[in-house]
């Protein structure tokens, strides 16, 4: 977070182009492995990230079952080909830390009491890298958990604000995120209205925090609206594929 570099031009404008409150532009599909019992895949900006989910399903090991319900496992990894220089394959210990994180983000929207002595395995896996992975990688998991069917009181959302050359902006990439000088990530349930994830990273005053907090909300509730309609154009395609073999 050295601030050496400009990040804010003469026009107020970013260094990929964007105004501060602008999100990068966003691309999600829902169902794209066969193998898995639930998939979606997001490009976010550069970032390009898959998720599967596995489940409810027999745990193994058995003994990690739990009598009240499923237990929730979630793996982020980012490939070795993910970054700009090659990442080992061994998880990270950045990498340990965004699994939990990101199962923790999610945890609240799922009925898991509804499935005890099961496990729901969600694997996250970051093909390109460049900035909020972790936001992104806890929206299209939210999407891929939905795909497999599983029953969650709201979708989760995910999307970072912070501040770069002293300006709020919304949804940080990679080199805003090194070199700005704060960085808060945020996921949001948009119909509980509740937070399951708040981080921050660098530093900002008490306003500048909770104007950060508002900002990545209302990034959330905009990608909350390319997450239903992900969902929406796959369903329709199911209702289509349905509707060709009844013909
Ligand atoms: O990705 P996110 O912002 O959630 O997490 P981070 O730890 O703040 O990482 C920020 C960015 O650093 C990542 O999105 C990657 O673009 C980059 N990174 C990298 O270049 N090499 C790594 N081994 C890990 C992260």
């Amino acid at each position: 977070m050295s601030g050496k570099i400009r990040l804010i031009n003469g026009n107020g404008l970013r260094v990929d182009g964007r105004r501060p409150n602008e999100l990068r532009s966003i691309k999600m599909e829902v169902g794209v492995l066969s193998n898995a019992d639930g998939s979606a895949y997001i490009e976010q900006g550069k970032n390009k990230i898959l998720a599967a989910v596995y489940g409810p399903r027999e745990v193994h090991p058995r003994h990690l079952a739990l009598p009240d319900r499923a237990l929730l496992r979630c793996r982020y990894h980012m490939a070795p080909f993910s970054v700009e220089e090659r990442k080992s394959p061994a998880p990270s210990r950045r990498e340990i830390e965004l699994s939990k994180v990101i199962k923790e983000a999610l945890e609240p929207a799922i009925f898991l009491e509804k499935f005890p002595r099961t496990s729901i395995d969600i694997f996250i896996e970051v093909l390109q890298a460049d900035g909020g992975t972790r936001c992104a990688g806890t929206t299209v998991a939210a999407l891929a958990l939905a795909d497999a069917g599983i029953p969650m009181r709201d979708l989760v959302v995910a999307c970072a604000a912070g501040k770069v050359d002293g300006v709020l902006v919304l949804d940080l990439n990679d080199i805003e995120d090194k070199e700005g000088e704060a960085d808060v990530p945020v996921a949001y349930m948009p119909n509980l209205g509740l937070i399951s994830l708040l981080q921050m990273d660098g530093s900002l005053t008490i306003e500048e925090f909770n104007q950060s907090l508002n900002l990545a909300m209302e990034g959330c509730k905009q990608i909350y609206k390319f997450q239903k309609e992900a969902l929406r154009s796959r369903y329709v395609t199911i209702k289509e594929e349905v509707e060709e073999c009844l013909r």
